[in-house]
């Protein structure tokens, strides 16, 4: 199945089904792995709470699955069409196996703990499936693997948020980095698989985090995205002093770290953003000004059916706040198009709150039937793949019209952007971000990587402010 998304690339980690093989880290390992990932930011930064894991016991990275003793694939289950991509690509690494009989391969993350043990019996190849929150028994399972033994570990915890392991940064640019601050989902989304491959929310250490955050600042990183499926309900009670932070509490905490620090987060789920966070947000230079606030259909009748537990009034009421609250707020939005027993008229509604929002930045899908779902149990998945595909068209039609306005309207506008490399068209331009999280090139001059410059806007294409460095 063919499924469309929005046409920009500057959040590619996101959700995408990207992989990204790392660089390598060091010569005088035992043994080298390769990592891939798939899927969202939180299993990108999964990859690095493995590759902490592995370095340790005396595996080294390589960037190429040639040279490795061991493969792994950090998997995503979110869609059908991520699966599939999951098991070609399974496919393509048997030449591997074939030239290389002592090789492992191991399926990590989602996937693995959507399909467990049935994986080692499916997929002849694979020698380890090891789930999200079992990485810690990653060495162990190597050696079983490694004596032919069954190597499975598909727990998940209560508690496990790898708050002590230090992650190693892979493919950094090292401006950017993500840092997990809670795992896991408490929503019951009925079309989301992700409650069941991750398990219960909780949230990590606060001290913990602000020591990682830190010590990326200090390591020269400018720029923090906080992760967690639903980051507003973050709440760690501290039991040595019996305080709780919250979310706001933690932004505010990282925010204090330097205001050379830029902070931005995801995801939040529109019921649990809050007016301390906005306000925290609004008052702090260094908290970008961007939200990403899924809103997943204009239909009160479908938010009730995906159990969102928000209505389209009370969603817009919440879009209201943040841009009462923050002006100039960058708003971004998941879209999820036939949903079981969408009408044309529902879909109607997601295109009318779509022109309401105007959005940024969209990420559109159509609805995938996910098993074991509440969706997939309690509601058949009844409207046709030609009537998904062409509503899918029409909302992204209608987004980009939205998104191509939104930088039209930066056009002639100075911006603040963190620099973060060279621009892939021309090496003579460097590209950055700006507080809204829009893609800005300038020229290099004698710019470096990690400044921050103020660019005034000459242009702009659909994806991309072009300008020039004003002082
Ligand atoms: N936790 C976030 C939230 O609540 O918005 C995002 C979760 S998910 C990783 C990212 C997006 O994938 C969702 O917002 C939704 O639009 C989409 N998605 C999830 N399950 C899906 C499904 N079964 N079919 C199509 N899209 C899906
Ligand atoms: Fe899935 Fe909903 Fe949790 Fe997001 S909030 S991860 S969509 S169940
Ligand atoms: Fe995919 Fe798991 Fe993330 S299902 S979107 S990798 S939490």
């Amino acid at each position: 199945m063919e499924e469309l998304v929005s046409t920009k690339t500057h959040d590619e980690t996101r959700q995408g089904e990207a992989f990204s093989p790392i660089r390598t880290q060091g010569q005088n390992f035992k043994k080298h792995f390769y990592i891939e990932s798939y899927g969202c930011a939180m299993n990108f930064a999964d990859s690095e709470v493995v590759a902490s894991i592995l370095q340790k016991e005396g595996f080294g990275a390589t960037t190429q699955p040639e040279n490795a003793d061991l493969i792994f694939i950090n998997t995503c289950s979110i869609r059908e069409k991520a699966e599939q991509t999951v098991r070609y690509r399974l496919n393509a690494l048997k030449q591997y196996k074939r030239q290389r009989p002592g090789l492992l391969i191991g399926v990590l993350g989602c996937m693995a703990e959507r399909l467990k043990s049935t994986f080692l019996e499916q997929e002849k190849l694979v020698d380890l499936v090891v789930g999200p929150d079992a990485y810690r028994s990653l060495p162990a399972l190597i050696e079983d693997a490694g004596d032919g033994q069954r190597a499975v570990n598909v727990l998940l915890s209560r508690d496990e948020t790898y708050a002590d392991i230090a992650p190693i940064r892979l493919n950094s640019n090292g401006v950017t980095a993500f840092v997990s601050i809670m795992r896991g989902c408490n929503n019951m989304c009925s079309f989301c698989v992700v409650p069941f491959t991750r398990g219960r929310e909780r949230s990590r250490d606060a001290d913990s985090i602000i020591q990682e955050c830190s010590n990326l600042f200090y390591d020269g990183y400018k720029e923090i995205t906080l992760l967690g499926q639903n980051v507003d309900s973050y709440n760690w009670v501290n039991d040595k002093t019996n305080t709780t932070v919250t979310f706001a509490g933690l932004l505010q905490m990282v925010a204090n770290i330097s205001p050379l620090l830029r902070i931005r987060f995801s995801t939040s789920h529109p019921k649990d953003i809050t007016d301390e966070v906005l306000f925290t947000i609004a008052k702090n230079e260094n908290i970008c000004n961007y939200i990403h606030l899924p809103v997943q259909s204009g239909s009160t009748r479908i938010l009730s059916l995906m159990n969102r537990t928000y209505s389209r009034e009370w969603y817009v009421a919440k879009y209201n706040r943040i841009k009462e609250i923050i002006p100039d707020c960058g708003i971004s939005t998941d879209m999820i198009v036939g949903f079981c027993s969408e009408t044309d008229e529902d879909h109607q509604l997601s295109l009318s709150l779509m022109k309401y929002c105007q959005y940024d930045l969209a990420y559109m899908y159509f609805y995938s039937e996910r098993p074991g779902t509440l969706a997939a149990r309690r509601f058949p998945d009844d409207v046709p793949l030609d009537v998904k595909k062409r509503r899918l068209q029409e909302l992204v039609d209608l987004h980009r019209t939205h998104s191509l306005q939104s930088m039209q309207r930066d056009v002639g506008k100075t911006f603040k952007v963190l620099v973060e490399g060279a621009s892939k068209k021309n090496k003579e331009e460097l590209y950055g971000r700006n507080d809204q999280n829009k893609v800005v090139v300038f020229p290099k001059e004698n710019i470096q990587k990690g400044d921050y410059v103020m660019v005034q806007v000459n242009r702009c294409t659909a994806g991309t402010l072009i300008g020039h460095r004003v002082k």
